[in-house]
């Protein structure tokens, strides 16, 4: 009986203790590309360095079209073909790496800001 009442409590111990675990996985934040109210996104701040972490191996400056380079990419993406501002999520800047391609993707956070930037109109801010 005794050794039972032990290891009952420790098993109390343990589940009471697992509550305490740390998660370890930390969310992304996703901005809501249809909120009117959602935050300026910055060209240079936000979208340019998810260009240059995950394009610009590829997208260089007389390499692949559009050069993603921080110094050339708004030049670059600054026309219908890659951004149509009346209707955000055709913009070829968004869709090309969706994740449903075999082009390399955005991650949801990644894609949500590019499309909040185009629907704040894609300003080089
Ligand atoms: C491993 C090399 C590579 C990387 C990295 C890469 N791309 Fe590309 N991308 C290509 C190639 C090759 C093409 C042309 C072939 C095609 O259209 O699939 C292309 C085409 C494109 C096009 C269409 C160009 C046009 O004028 O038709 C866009 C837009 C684009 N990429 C955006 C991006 C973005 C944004 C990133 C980063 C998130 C990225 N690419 C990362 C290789 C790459």
């Amino acid at each position: 009986m005794r050794t039972f009442k032990t290891l009952l409590s420790l098993i109390v111990l343990a589940i009471i203790m697992s509550g305490c675990a740390y998660n370890w996985i930390v969310e992304e934040e996703v901005v809501d590309p249809t909120d009117p109210d959602a935050p300026d996104v910055s060209f240079s701040a936000e979208i340019a360095p998810i260009f240059d972490s995950k394009c610009t191996s590829c997208h260089y400056t007389g390499n692949q079209n559009p050069d993603l380079t921080p110094e050339n990419a708004y030049n670059s993406l600054n026309s219908s073909r890659y951004i149509n501002t009346s209707d955000p999520a055709s913009s070829l800047i968004y869709t090309k790496p969706s994740p449903d391609g075999n082009h390399i993707k955005y991650s949801e956070a990644e894609a949500a800001l590019v499309l909040t930037w185009i629907t704040q109109g894609a300003q080089n801010n």
